[in-house]
């Protein structure tokens, strides 16, 4: 497959999207990109470096330009390693609406599927209505089925703080 995709824009806008798993050089970047978007938990810089540097092969950047303009920073669950939790995920509010968020799933997903992932886990607080419809849209992509199930309450957080709900990207049947 091709590391690259030609997306195109609205109006006269093509843009060229690399997709790469992240390195230690792309985390203050990626701390950049959360941060601007205003929407997620922004961790310590030092979490998006640790996360470039150990859990790089289950995460992935889009790079336009040599600039890093979106990423999803994942895991694979310790408890199940044919699972991979998003953790993150976010595109730079220039570079939106073109499926950047979308094909880095889908990247991911086929990357990881070669090392034994069947599913993509991940937490949406209710009120993030662009989230659900972007996994809700890779899921139907792929034949995956989509369900939602409570996983954090608001009174888990010891701050102001929307639930989490745990959003499952399953296959009908999993191999035992
Ligand atoms: C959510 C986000 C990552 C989407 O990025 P994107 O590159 O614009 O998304 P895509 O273009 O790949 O869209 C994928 C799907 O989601 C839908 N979608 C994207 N943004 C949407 C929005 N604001 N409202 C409704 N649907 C939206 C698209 O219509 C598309 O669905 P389709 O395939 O059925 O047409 C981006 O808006 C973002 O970074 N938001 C801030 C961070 C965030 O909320 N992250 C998620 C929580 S971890």
């Amino acid at each position: 497959m091709s590391p690259s995709q030609t997306s195109t824009a609205p109006a006269t806008t093509t843009i060229s999207v690399d997709y790469r798993q992240p390195t230690v050089d792309d985390g203050a970047r990626l701390w950049e990109i959360a941060s601007d978007s205003k929407v997620l938990d922004v961790n310590s810089s030092y979490s998006y470096v640790l996360w470039c540097h150990d859990f790089s092969t289950s995460s992935i950047v889009a790079e336009v330009d040599g600039r890093a303009v979106g990423f999803v920073t994942g895991y694979r669950r310790q408890t199940d390693p044919s699972t991979v939790m998003v953790w993150q995920v976010a595109v730079d509010d220039a570079y939106r609406g073109h499926g950047i968020a979308a094909t880095m799933l889908h990247r991911l997903l086929d990357r990881t599927q070669r090392s034994g992932v069947v599913a993509m886990h991940t937490t949406i607080s209710p009120d993030n209505v662009a989230s659900q419809r972007l996994f809700a849209s890779v899921a139907a992509a792929r034949g995956l089925n989509f369900e939602r199930r409570d996983l954090f309450a608001a009174d888990s957080f010891p701050d102001a703080h929307e639930p989490e709900d745990l959003y499952l990207l399953e296959p009908d049947i999993r191999e035992p």
